[in-house]
């Protein structure tokens, strides 16, 4: 029970520890700690819940934080402005800022014009303009993720931020890391980036970066555990899902990611709809004042998702800052709540501080665009800003496109002739029969969903977009053969299409369709196996494209002799024929990486594969696998993925050498366990969270022959890994290239202290454990090519 006890220690508020306890000591008594557990969390057997602190807990953190620009200068300007604009404000026109109203926008705040405050813009979704004409619909966030390029990454979040710029959007509802993609099933994974921290991380400083370049506030969502669909929201059943997290899995898995964007200066972070810890996430206190506002320093505003507001006063003083789309519990309800003393005047000052800051943070003041955003009812001048993205767009879904088999040198293409193209995802539409659970559609009209059965560029929910024309994979081999004067044959019907014996290839579509508001059922589905065994049955050179909102299983058919090559083509957007064709043909060489672990079969995903199902009054997801979710947990179980996080195939090969690992002391003392807690916290958490601590080094040479890009990565196993930590984890990657044949060149990873520290659940700091790091450098996380290690003293 000492353990439970000290582990418990760690939630008191600070001020409670230090002014009762020395630190380290417990101060609560075994009774008092029993009664805060949990009843409801099932802890599998063996497991001591003294071993997973704030288990199913959400301690009270109170007051709300108050923003205050001290993160640099430029929020300390915007904090300025903002103040004083508030102190003009009466009670009213603050809580009308602090509201949403039904408008043109998605969200749409509340006014006031005798201040020059406009109603600011609120519009999805991550991977473009949402609902409009002229905008590009840009590959999905799994799809960048696939790209381990942070170029791109960065090139990305630039671009959607100008098209929402030039739409006079005030605030984008992206990007995703949450869900991180916990659940192997789960319904929204394919919004979010990776279910590895770091490498959505990466994607979400870059993503957030771009997009606020550009002048418009990002928004990182769902704050925090929105891991599934199902039960996401109160229904006549009861309450929503609670994610039950232990405090150590939460920071390193969960708030990992959302760090990175928020170091980049995020000016919102939407809150998310189910529970979190018991405690509904928009009214979460411990989540938002205390680990977003305190321990992360977060200078910018929380806004609900769309109607996850469960409380007035509740939710404002446990740090909310703004409801949508209307005024939920807040509006009159609110002036009334500060008049009668139940919310202070000041919480509601600094709500309405917290917004208008971002606001000035963006420079949203000056010459804004106003709303450009309409119904298709609407009779408007075009406002295109599209700009030249169309390009951008190509390169990622190309980048981004997976080859996972190619055997017999099949590809890329040497000029075919003949080409066969079978399934219902290699065209805009397909048939019609409508099961938009298995196949297909995946994009929007300006009027709900698109239930076309045809080839998936998105998926489906609000992350879903609007492209302005779709090029299918069939139209690209179209332009492809007509070039070279060759045949095509197709069927996109048939379970059993008829042969061609002529054919060089056989080229079968298949997709997999997911959707915000429900988890997958499955990871694979019948018809799609059939189809390619079937096709497989005669045709010796069956080519399979997957385009999937997630993982797709594919061992049905994978080791068919006659299956010659797979790509894993994801969700790449409007371009998508002409990426994929680019890929096939060898004038891009495939660098694209799995951002999951495909698993040979559903089941070796084991309690990950689905959300949690329940009944019951109160459900509950427990998240008891600890931070052993995807491939930390293949890893530790020593289970043989079909397809590794981290795989990908090349038409070239690459050597990997000279590994050399740098620690970089500041003299003369060894880098301390925890930051130095005199130094204040800013926006993205201590600041020597993000000092280089250690440098690794290689050399990759191309082997092969032909030119190509190799994504090198990185992975590190602490102190204490293949005990209390996963054996190794990603914690760098470098797209090193293109390299021609013979060319070498040095990849460089820096490790910050973040990416090697624990989070220590008494000290409630990252901790720089002491004793050796391991280290590995490699092409996939199971075909590590370079070992080696450095010591912490
Ligand atoms: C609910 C979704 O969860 C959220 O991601 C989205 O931004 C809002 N709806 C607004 O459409």
């Amino acid at each position: 029970m000492n353990v439970l006890r000290s582990a418990l220690y760690g939630m008191l508020p600070r001020s409670r520890r230090e002014s009762r306890a020395e630190p380290g000591q417990a101060v609560l008594s075994t009774k008092t700690a029993a009664a805060l557990l949990c009843a409801a969390c099932s802890l599998p057997a063996g497991l001591e819940l003294s071993e997973v602190p704030y288990y199913g807990l959400s301690p009270p953190v109170y007051p709300s934080p108050l923003g205050n620009g001290s993160t640099d200068a430029r929020w300390a300007s915007a904090y300025g402005r903002a103040r004083d604009l508030v102190s003009r404000m009466t009670v009213e026109e603050k809580a009308n800022v602090t509201r949403g109203w039904p408008g043109i926008c998605v969200g749409n705040t509340g006014d006031v014009p005798r201040l020059g405050i406009p109603s600011l813009c609120f519009a999805d979704g991550p991977a473009g303009l949402r609902g409009q004409e002229f905008v590009s619909a840009f590959p999905a966030g799994i799809h960048v993720a696939a790209t381990f390029d942070r170029d791109l990454m960065l090139e990305y979040g630039r671009a959607i931020g100008r098209e929402f710029r030039g739409r006079g959007v005030n605030v984008a509802l992206g990007p995703v890391a949450g869900p991180l993609g916990r659940v192997a099933r789960g319904g929204r994974n394919w919004e979010g980036l990776s279910n590895d921290p770091y490498l959505a991380g990466v994607g979400m400083g870059a993503i957030t970066r771009g997009i606020q370049e550009a002048g418009v506030i990002a928004t990182p969502k769902h704050w925090l555990l929105n891991e599934q669909e199902f039960r996401r929201r109160r229904t006549p059943l009861g309450e929503a899902i609670s994610a039950n997290v232990d405090d150590r899995t939460l920071h390193e898995l969960y708030v990992f990611p959302f760090m990175d964007a928020l170091r980049e200066g995020a000016g919102a972070v939407m809150c998310s709809y189910q529970r979190a810890n018991h405690s509904y996430a928009c009214q979460n206190s411990k989540l938002l004042n205390g680990i977003l506002k305190t321990e992360l320093g977060f200078e910018g505003f929380v806004v609900s998702d769309w109607d996850a507001q469960m409380s007035g006063v509740a939710s404002a003083n446990a740090g909310l800052d703004l409801v949508m789309p209307n005024a939920g519990f807040w509006g009159a309800e609110l002036v009334q709540a500060v008049r009668n003393g139940s919310v202070s005047e000041e919480r509601l000052g600094d709500m309405a501080a917290r917004i208008l800051a971002s606001w000035y943070y963006l420079h949203q003041e000056n010459d804004y665009p106003p709303p450009a955003i309409y119904t298709n009812m609407q009779k408007h001048f075009p406002v295109d800003v599209q700009a030249d993205h169309a390009k951008l767009i190509e390169e990622i879904g190309a980048a981004g496109t997976v080859l996972v088999k190619n055997i017999n040198n099949t590809l890329p293409f040497k000029k075919p002739r003949f080409l066969c193209v079978y399934g219902y995802d290699a065209t805009v539409k397909a048939g019609p029969w409508q099961n938009r659970d298995r196949y297909g559609g995946g994009y929007e009209d300006n009027f709900g969903w698109n239930t076309l059965n045809g080839t998936l560029i998105t998926a489906g929910g609000s992350g879903g977009n609007s492209p302005p024309y779709v090029v299918s994979p069939f139209q690209a081999l179209q332009e492809r053969l007509s070039k070279d004067r060759g045949i095509l044959r197709w069927d996109f019907y048939s379970e059993n299409p008829t042969p061609y014996v002529n054919a060089d290839a056989c080229l079968v579509f298949i997709n997999a369709y997911a959707s915000e508001s429900f988890d997958r059922t499955s990871l694979t589905d019948d018809f799609s196996d059939r189809l390619v065994l079937n096709v497989a049955s005669w045709c010796a050179n069956t080519i399979v494209v997957v385009h999937s909102a997630g993982i797709r299983t594919v061992d049905a058919w994978i080791t068919h002799p006659n299956v010659t090559a797979t790509l894993f083509a994801g969700l790449p957007g409007q371009e998508s024929g002409h990426a994929l064709a680019a890929v096939l043909y060898g004038d891009v060489n495939p660098s694209g990486r799995l951002p999951y672990t495909v698993a040979r079969a559903e089941a070796d995903y084991g309690a990950l594969l689905n959300s949690s199902v329940s009944a019951a009054r109160f459900p509950e997801a427990n998240f008891t696998e600890r931070l052993w979710i995807d491939y930390r947990a293949f890893d530790r179980d020593a289970l043989a993925p079909r397809f590794e996080f981290g795989f990908g195939l090349s038409y070239t090969s690459f050597a990997y050498a000279g590994l050399a690992v740098s620690l970089l002391r500041r003299a003369p003392a060894a880098p301390a366990e925890f930051p130095d807690q005199s130094v204040p916290v800013v926006q993205g958490g201590h600041p020597a969270l993000w000092e280089v601590v250690a440098v690794v080094r290689c050399t990759v040479t191309n082997t092969g022959a032909v030119e190509g890009a190799e994504v090198a990565q990185l992975y590190v196993g602490v102190p204490g890994a293949g005990e209390d930590s996963p054996v190794r984890q990603l914690r760098g990657f470098v797209k090193v290239g293109p390299l021609v044949p013979g060319q070498a060149r040095e990849a460089v990873f820096e490790l910050t202290r973040r990416d090697l520290s624990v989070w220590d659940v008494v000290a409630q700091q990252w901790r720089l454990r002491r004793g050796r790091y391991a280290v590995w450098v490699g092409a996939s996380s199971r075909d590590l090519r370079l070992a080696g290690d450095f010591v912490i003293e």
